[in-house]
């Protein structure tokens, strides 16, 4: 997908008393979407639901964060972090995310995710810390064009 970069500059802000809410089938595809994820993502719940949560994955990210998330959540355990995602229109907010299992029965039959804002602070070191994790393996990192 080829991009114009300063599409990628504009942040959305993640209001503080805000929860954004999905959820997913063990496959990882989109079954249920809250209204504020879909504010804060740019689509509308029927653009989400059915649809791979990878579609608001953002470049910045490195891809052992989500092989990390993916082990331990199929071990069953919950896995938190923090994410930058890609909105609709190329924008990104970050989260601060918490994904565990959705049990019937005993069964783990969904995920679900809830994610919260974070700190500018936290902001800052995750674009570093992610943007170094890219480099060591080899990963794309980002450049400026002009068109
Ligand atoms: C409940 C749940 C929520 C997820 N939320 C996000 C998310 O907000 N952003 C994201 O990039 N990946 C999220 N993922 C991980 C994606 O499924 C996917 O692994 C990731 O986007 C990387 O894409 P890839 O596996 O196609 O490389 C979530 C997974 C689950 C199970």
């Amino acid at each position: 997908m080829q991009y114009n970069e300063s599409e990628f500059l504009i942040e959305t802000v993640v209001p503080e008393d805000e929860l954004i809410i999905s959820r997913t089938n063990l496959q990882g595809i989109i079954t249920y979407a809250n209204e504020t994820f879909c504010e804060i993502s740019g689509y509308t719940e029927a653009e989400l639901i059915g649809k791979s949560h990878s579609l608001v994955r953002h470049p910045d990210m490195p891809s052992v964060v989500f092989k990390e998330l993916w082990l331990t959540i199929k071990e069953e355990k919950q896995w938190s972090g923090i994410v930058k995602n890609l909105r609709k229109d190329k924008g990104f907010y970050w989260v601060h995310a918490i994904i565990s299992g959705v049990y019937k029965d005993g069964v783990l039959v969904e995920y679900k995710s809830l994610r919260t804002p974070i700190t500018f602070e936290q902001k800052l070191e995750h674009q570093r810390l992610y943007d170094k994790m890219r480099k060591e393996n080899g990963e794309k990192t980002r450049t400026v064009t002009y068109e």
